[in-house]
């Protein structure tokens, strides 16, 4: 199936196929067409990457941020956060194993695709089938979701990870989210979900930038926490 992208004026064209690797798995896979040289790229949450960062619990900074570290009593069950941003959902599925009951929210139906791929592979696995259960997966635009009166109250935390604006002085992204910019055009709009996320009644939000990166919409956050080369603002609602 040979789908189009959104940026059509920019002449990329993408193939949306199922990929079985050598390991025997059959992974829904995205392969740019304009760029013979990338391998396919699908979401996969069971790699060995993810399972390190896994394994660093929820002392991690972006268990941290989110509040994961904080006890819960059994009567409030789960942390419910909402990824509004998922893309190809390796925090949201971090924090789904750390213990979170996370919504992963992407807008684009491509990257939502893959994102339903890797879970329904990852409710077939053992070790990550509870963690899967735990997710459910939104295809949607994050301002009008969080903004829809039926969802008021129901997420602790909200997590924004917007594509950052390719300044051309980094090094090269990674080649998935060099494809994913190019799917769907980058998210030259990111500023404005900070407002519409501020002003639900989740407790806390939740932004991943690139360690240099004014904060999002140029609004100071109450927290942050340091990562390698990234860091989380964190904004408490007061009101919550
Ligand atoms: C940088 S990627 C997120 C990567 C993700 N945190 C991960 O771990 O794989 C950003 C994603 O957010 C999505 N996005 C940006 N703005 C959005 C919005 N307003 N509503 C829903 N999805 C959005 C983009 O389509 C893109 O897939």
């Amino acid at each position: 199936m040979t789908i189009t992208p959104d940026r059509e004026a920019r002449g990329f064209s993408f193939a949306l196929e199922t990929v079985t690797a050598a390991d025997g798995i059959a992974r829904l896979s995205l392969r740019a067409l304009h760029r013979p040289k990338f391998g396919a790229i699908c979401a996969d949450w069971l790699t060995p990457d993810l399972a390190r960062r896994i394994a660093a619990g929820r002392k991690q900074p972006l268990a941290k941020a989110v509040g994961l570290n904080k006890p819960r009593t059994p009567d409030e069950g789960p942390l419910q956060v909402l990824d509004a941003t998922a893309g190809l959902g390796r925090d949201g599925f971090t924090l789904a194993m750390l213990g979170a009951a996370v919504s992963l929210l992407e807008r684009n139906p491509t990257t939502c695709a893959l994102l339903r791929d890797a879970r329904l592979r990852a409710l077939a696995v053992t070790g990550a089938q509870a963690a899967a259960e735990r997710i459910e997966i939104l295809e949607g635009d994050a301002v009008q979701v969080i903004a829809d009166p039926a969802n008021h109250g129901r997420w602790d935390a909200i997590y924004l990870d917007p594509m950052y604006p390719d300044d051309g002085k980094s090094a090269l992204p990674s080649k998935e989210m060099q494809l994913l910019r190019e799917l769907t055009g980058g998210d030259a709009d990111a500023d404005a979900l900070l407002l519409p996320a501020l002003a639900s009644a989740a407790r806390r939000v939740v932004v991943k930038r690139p360690s240099k990166a004014p904060p999002l919409g140029g609004i100071a956050p109450s927290l942050q926490f340091d990562g390698t080369q990234l860091r989380f603002d964190v904004y408490l609602n007061p009101r919550a």
